[in-house]
């Protein structure tokens, strides 16, 4: 078979590309903790209520002067509401759903996560003083629309 000059400089450029992409991803995933969502951490959505964790939604002061905001998505409210954090220190949210699947955006800032029913969204942010809407934005039935919530940041004095 003949394969054209040109036809094999794309080909192994194409084929270059995918190497190249594939080590990124290994080279990220072993140096930099970039990984899939593989490292799932489970609750059951049918007994949150008896959750140690989950049942008491709210905020915890860390001595270090970061905080823990555990979270549970519902139709159709976040709790806590307002979430009440600490200004310029890092906010871990820890955050479920009681039904289906929501969405979690704190509107102008960088904290944007799911809430799935049956599994624990983890993530680290902090914010800046200041009071911000935080939006669903997964569909998740008909007052979707009306699933607003607030978090304020204060200034730790
Ligand atoms: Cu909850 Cu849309």
């Amino acid at each position: 078979m003949n394969v054209d000059f040109y036809e094999k400089i794309w080909m192994w450029g194409a084929s270059g590309l995918l190497a190249l992409f594939l080590a990124t991803i290994l080279f990220t995933a072993a140096t930099q903790a970039v990984q899939p969502p593989g490292r799932l951490e489970t609750v059951d959505p049918t007994k949150l209520l008896a959750d140690p964790e989950f049942s008491k939604p709210g905020v915890t002061l860390r001595p270090d002067g970061s905080a823990l905001v555990v979270v549970v998505a519902e139709d159709y409210d976040f709790s806590p509401d307002p979430i009440e954090v600490p200004a310029n220190r890092p906010v871990t949210f820890r955050m479920t759903s009681a039904d289906v699947l929501h969405g979690f955006q704190v509107i102008g800032t960088n904290a944007n996560a799911m809430a799935v029913p049956g599994y624990v969204t983890e993530f680290t942010i902090s914010f800046k003083p200041g009071t911000y809407a935080i939006g669903c934005n997964e569909y998740c039935g008909v007052m979707h629309h009306n699933m607003v919530g607030k978090l304020v940041a204060t200034e730790a004095k």
